[in-house]
Parts: structure tokens; sequence; C-alpha cells
């Protein structure tokens, strides 16, 4: 007898009929005491499980209830109901696991439609659902798109340190790494915490970013790319930040910044087409579900396209590409800006872009993917290459429809002196940083890299409306619980 995932035998359907098979799942629901949905997660559809209930005992019969889990010998049959080819006869059942109707009320196994909210709570048992079940399908098959797209381009698969003594971005938004015991701090000589007197003998936190450490590994292989867990213990509660997120970060040896941007849209472009030719079912799910939730939206934030039609837009048309200085043009003679809807107006060149602005540019002017690039040096981390302008950087932003920036990257500044000046300009310690500088030393080059954070890719790709929802277990401020 054949054990099946119940993908499996759907697909094989009608082939399959007059065949004894093995299914096992849990119950998603059991109707006129005939009829089982079940499902074990390989997919978005169940298998109907029809029952004889004068083939079994009560007690066997009373254990089938939503959430319990099942494994079932059976006659695959064709199915008299609509929605489906096959279904199977059961002939044996075994109760793996009972779930208390009464307990299952109270949480989100119950079969009503329950909040996204609610689901974050009972983060072991979200993956239950069909939403986030097809999410987790979706981020699963981004996360193996990107592999395979570095793999077949020559990259070389690179692990940056998740514990480290520098701060990447200058940003400061670190989590301490330390096993000092915090009830007794050893202070120095100046009331400062003792940090030699810590595990590393130095001051050590959580990666923010795996560049300056995936730079260096450029600086020998060539073309490297990085993809692990990153973290920002910046506090900002929006539906776009994690505190813990996972980051893909290509750096490649001779591209310059033109480069970096074909590289960014051509990879951007592969993961979502991966997605769209492997995950249909999954999106079929989710561009319903994002249907459903357009006709709740008053009309000013309707999307005039469905989720299907966002991701093959963007498959099809090139990305804008703007100058920082073209942006700003735009952005102080939108009707926002002039009519003081922005909560941050742009009146000068040097502003900070924020999320509104981005989306203003994507979302209204163009209605496209665009591409920002030579942002003014101070609003810039300090690694980018400085333009001959000496005002601008050669950064790159990517800004997606709905997400806002999904990629940063930049041209690295490769000559020692300007890096040098730069790092003392924004009071970064040379000293921390002797290792990066090195690179700088020993036949430098020319090189570019950008950071992609999968979640934002998950986001755009299944349309869901809140990063909670795209990762297993969240982390943000006050919430880490599981
Ligand atoms: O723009 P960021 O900060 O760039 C860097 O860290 C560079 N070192 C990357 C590089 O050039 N190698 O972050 C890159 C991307 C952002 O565009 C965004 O997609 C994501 O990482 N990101 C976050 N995602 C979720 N939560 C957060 N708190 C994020 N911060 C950044
Ligand atoms: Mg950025």
């Amino acid at each position: 007898m054949k054990d099946y995932s119940i993908k499996e035998l759907l697909a094989k359907g009608k082939d399959a009929l007059q065949e004894e098979v093995i299914v096992r799942g849990w119950v998603r629901s059991f109707r006129s005491n005939q009829f089982i949905a079940l499902n074990d997660g390989s997919g978005q559809n169940n298998i109907q499980i029809i029952i004889n209930y004068n083939n079994f005992d009560t007690e066997t019969l009373k254990q089938i209830t939503t959430a319990s889990s099942l494994y079932v010998e059976g006659m695959v049959t064709e199915s008299k109901g609509a929605g489906q080819d096959i279904e199977v006869v059961a002939n044996v059942i075994k109760v793996y696991g009972f779930a208390n109707p009464e307990e299952v009320q109270e949480t989100i196994l119950q079969p009503k439609r329950h909040s996204l909210e609610k689901l974050r709570e009972q983060a072991h048992l979200r993956f239950r659902t069909n939403t986030f079940a097809a999410v987790m399908r979706v981020r699963n098959a981004l996360s193996f798109a990107i592999h395979q797209y570095f793999n077949k381009n020559g990259f070389c698969y690179i692990n940056t340190p998740i514990i480290t003594g520098s701060d990447a971005e200058g940003a400061g938004e670190m989590f301490t790494v330390t096993n000092l015991n915090l009830e007794n701090i050893p202070k120095d000589t100046d009331g400062k915490t003792d940090f030699s007197q810590d595990f590393f003998g130095k001051k050590t936190n959580l990666t923010v970013s795996g560049q300056l450490e995936a730079e260096t590994a450029a600086m020998g292989l060539g073309k490297v790319y990085t993809f692990g867990p990153t973290f920002r213990a910046e506090n900002s509660n929006t539906t776009r930040h994690l505190a813990e997120f996972w980051m893909v970060e290509p750096e490649v040896a001779f591209y310059d910044l033109d480069d970096d941007m074909n590289l960014a849209e051509d990879f951007l472009k592969y993961c979502i087409q991966y997605a769209v030719d492997h995950c249909k079912e999954d999106l079929d799910f989710l561009n319903k579900r994002f249907e459903d939730e357009q006709k709740q939206k008053p009309k000013e934030e309707k999307s005039d396209q469905n989720l299907l039609e966002k991701l093959d837009f963007v498959l099809k048309n090139k990305f804008i590409r703007l100058s920082y200085t073209e942006a700003i043009e735009i952005l102080k003679n939108s009707k926002p800006n002039q009519k003081k809807k922005f909560k941050y107006l742009i009146d000068e060149w040097g502003a900070d872009l924020q999320s509104e602005h981005e989306r203003y540019l994507v979302e209204k002017h163009f209605k496209s993917p665009v591409v920002l690039y030579d942002y003014p040096a101070k609003i810039k981390a300090f690694y980018m290459r400085l333009n001959d302008d000496h005002k601008t950087v050669r950064a790159m932003d990517v800004l997606f429809p709905g997400i806002g920036e999904i990629i940063g990257g930049s041209q690295r500044e490769e000559r020692i002196e300007v890096l040098k000046q730069k790092m003392q300009d924004m009071n970064i310690d040379e000293k921390e940083l002797w290792w990066y500088l090195d690179t700088r030393k020993f036949g430098t080059v020319p090189h570019s890299g950008f950071g992609l954070g999968l979640e934002r890719l998950v986001l755009f790709v299944t349309g869901m409306g809140n990063i909670r929802d795209v990762i297993p277990f969240p982390r943000t401020p006050k919430n880490a619980e599981f």
C-alpha cells in the first residue's frame, strides 16, 4: 500500500482510482459523521475521507474532531461532490492525537475565520491555517529561489558571523551580546562597563548586516552572498520592521553601481517568477484573499491590480531608475507636499526620504518599481562611494509598490584615503575596523553589493499587509513569545 502526501495524491487524481492508499493529516472538518476534510500541510487543498460509520466503533468516531490527527487507509474513488476529482473511502482509521473540541473552540483552530492578530498570539498553531501555511510555503519557495539564483550565477554562499564587534550600518541600533553578570556589572576607572571582562574581551553585538565581512570575502572569492538572520534594535513598531529578520546580501568585486542595479532587478524578477511558477495553488488562494481584503478598503486605498496582476506587472516592466535629486524635485512639486499632506514635508535637497515619499513615487507618480540612486552622503552609511560632486554617494534603493524600500545597496568606497576621511567625519573608530580597511590596502578594487530583506519580498509576493504575518516567529518591541 502506498503512502501519499495529500498533495501528491490530489495531483495523481483519477490515475489513482481503485488504488489502496495511506494518508495522514489533521482534521479540518468532520461533517455528518461521514465526510472528513484532511490536510497534511503539503498543499492548500484537503483530501476528502469518506467513512461509513457502521464500520467504525463509536470510540474512534468520537475522537475524530477538528484538529485531531489521523492515520487513514482506504480506497481511492471518484468523488461525487463538487470541487474534487477523488476521495478516499476509509477502511482503517487510527487517531494519533485527539483534540478536545472545547479547547479547540478557544484557539484559532476553531473553524470560524479568525483575525491575523489572534493568529499571531498562537504562532504554534497558525501553521495549521490556510493563510499562514500558504505564506510559509511561498517563503520556502523564495528562499530556495534565492540560493538557486546565486548558485546558477557563480556566487559563493558564505556565512558571516551573527556575533560581531562591528556596527556595519553605523546607526547604533544593536543588541548587545554579553555574559557579564547583569546584577553586578564590572566598571572601569571611568565608571563605564568594563567589557574587557566580558566573554569576548570586548563589546559585542548581534549583527545588523553581514556586508563588511562579505566585502572581505568578495576580495578573494569575487562573487559572494550571505543569507542569514539580522538584528535591529530599532524601536519602530511598523508593519515593515522586525527586530529579527533574514537578509540576503550579495557582494561582487569589479561591479559598479549600474552592475549592482542590474543585478538587483534581475535577481528580484527571478525570485518572483520562481514563486509564480512553483506556488500557483497558494498564490491563487492568496490572490483571492487579497481581493476580499481590497473590497473592504475605502476607494482611495484600493489597489487597481489584484495580487497576481501586481506580480505580473513587476515581472514585465523595467524598473524606473531615478537620481535622488530628480526624486526630490518630483516630491517637492507633488500634490501631497504642496497641500501639506505628507507627515514629513520635503522642502529642500538633503532631506531623508520617508516611506510615505517612497510610496508616493512608486504608487502614485510612476506606478512602477523605482530604483533611486546617488543619495546625499550625509544620510547614508560611511562605506558608500563618494561621487565627484563630493555631496552624493553611489547608493541605490529599490522601492516597491505597497512596500517602499525592499533593497538597499551601494558601490563601496574602495579608495582608502577617502574611506578613512569619511570614517573620521562620521566618528567611526579606525581601530575597530582595521581588518575592513585592510581590504583597501592589499589590492583594492571597485565593488558593489546590496541587501534584500527576505520578509519584505515575502510581503510583496503574498500580498500580506503586516511583516509579522510572513515570518514564523516574529520578534518586535515587547514581543518575543515562543
Ligand atoms: O538598507 P539596509 O539597512 O542596508 C544594509 O544593511 C546594507 N548593509 C546592505 C548591503 O548593502 N549589503 O537594509 C537592507 C534591507 C532593506 O532594504 C530592507 O529590505 C531590509 O534589509 N530591512 C529590514 N527588514 C525588516 N525589518 C527591518 N528592521 C529591516 N531593516 C532593513
Ligand atoms: Mg536602507
